[in-house]
């Protein structure tokens, strides 16, 4: 029968088709990630002597598939990897110090997280913070030394782990095709609250204006070593009203946020944003999108019901005064409807807030993210 091969021939046919199909998915921009704890995915469980660390439980309670601690500040995802997951991914670039010689090597290598809890626009911050917040207690045995061993990556590091990579790659496929790989990568940047938080409680005696501006000039020089390496698509985001932290509402008698935390907030914001506007008149290409992260989280504090949120000020899980006496650990309180609480620990949002927050980042308007919201971001 002529007919025979009829079948099997459509069939192989739209078999090819199948797979061209898939082949031609879109591409799915390549995803760099810096910055402190809000963006860490278990960068410090590769320090021994990091006490900025999430990686017992607790934590990762409600990780998807596992329910178990990551070395994520939270009981799931955090933002960095749901604005992973709005750009087409199952979640953050994994951490570079978890990196095998072989990653780079790997069809669909298509990003890193460098972010590092402690860590902050300054060399200096992660120091004097960690011993003025008492970061974790209870999780390094008492007495033990790690004096030169590191306690989290500086955004300095970070910065040159991410150069070291882009040797890797020129290595791998040469200088043009790296150069184009690093100009379609998106840079996301999630930094500025250890900074503020080490200047208010070590009572500098600095002032402020003095103060945020050197962080101005830290996160310029920072942005331009980026550029000059190639990276041409910021991703930016600001500082929350870290004085509603209920680590920091603990310090004021009414329970309510510190304010001038808040206002340290605020101020930093608008200098980003002059920074941000003046940079990428003077750098050819560079393209940016700017959260306010400030705005969308006051938003939600000071009307939390439509967001389904009822608990705004305490910690879900930790203990004393607001959840927020001590950090996070084993045997701390812990709440039950975590989707309906901003924060996770004395410091950290929840998944749920993390979901809002990459939400308004990827979609929102202007209020929350200008000049152009990050999905316009990956497009530009
Ligand atoms: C990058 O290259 C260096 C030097 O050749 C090598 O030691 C390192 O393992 C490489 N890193 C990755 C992630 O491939
Ligand atoms: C404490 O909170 C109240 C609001 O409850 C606020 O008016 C006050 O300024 C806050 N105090 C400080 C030191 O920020
Ligand atoms: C709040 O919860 C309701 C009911 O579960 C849901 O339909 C709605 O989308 C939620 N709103 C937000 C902002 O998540
Ligand atoms: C932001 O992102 C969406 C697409 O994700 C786009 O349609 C929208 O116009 C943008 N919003 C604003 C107000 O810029």
């Amino acid at each position: 029968m002529e007919n025979k091969w009829v079948l099997p021939l459509a069939l192989s046919l739209f078999i090819t088709v199948l797979s061209l199909a898939a082949a031609a998915k879109p591409v799915l921009p390549p995803v760099f990630i810096f910055g402190d704890s809000t963006a860490d995915v278990g960068t410090n469980n590769f320090l021994p002597a990091s006490k900025a660390r999430a990686d017992f439980p607790p934590n990762g309670i409600d990780f998807p598939g596992t329910s178990k601690p990551t070395g994520r500040f939270s009981n799931g995802l955090n933002s960095a990897d749901f604005l992973a997951r709005y750009f087409g991914y199952k979640r953050s670039p994994s951490p570079f110090l978890s990196l095998k010689t072989t990653s780079l090597q790997k069809k669909k290598f298509n990003g890193i997280n460098f972010a590092s809890g402690g860590s902050g626009l300054l060399d200096t911050t992660g120091q004097t913070m960690l011993t003025l917040m008492k970061f974790g207690t209870g999780n390094i045995p008492f007495g033990a030394s790690f004096k030169n061993q590191k306690k989290f990556i500086s955004l300095t590091e970070q910065i040159q782990q991410f150069s070291s990579v882009k040797n890797n790659l020129t290595a791998l496929m040469g200088s043009v095709a790296t150069e184009k790989f690093l100009k379609d990568s998106l840079i996301f940047i999630s930094t500025g609250s250890n900074d503020l938080f080490g200047y208010y409680h070590s009572k500098s005696s600095i002032p402020k204006e003095k103060f945020l501006s050197s962080l101005e000039v830290a996160y310029e020089n920072h942005l331009k070593t980026l550029y000059n390496l190639g990276a041409r698509k910021f991703g930016i985001i600001s500082i929350a009203p870290i004085g509603c932290c209920p680590s920091q509402r603990i310090f004021n008698a009414t329970g309510g946020c510190l304010e001038e935390l808040n206002d340290n907030a605020i101020a930093f914001h608008s200098r980003l944003d002059a920074l941000l506007c003046k940079l990428s008149s003077e750098y050819k290409g560079m393209k940016y999108s700017l959260g306010n992260s400030y705005e969308m989280t006051i938003n939600v504090i000071q009307n939390p019901l439509p967001f389904n949120f009822t608990q705004v000020a305490a910690a879900c899980c930790g203990t004393g005064k607001l959840n927020a006496e001590n950090f996070c650990k084993r045997g701390a309180n812990l709440c039950l409807n975590r989707d309906q609480y901003l924060f996770w620990d004395r410091f950290h949002p929840t998944q749920a807030a993390s979901k809002l927050a990459a939400i308004a980042l990827y979609s929102g308007g202007p209020q929350f993210v200008s000049p152009i919201n990050f999905s316009q971001l990956a497009k530009a």
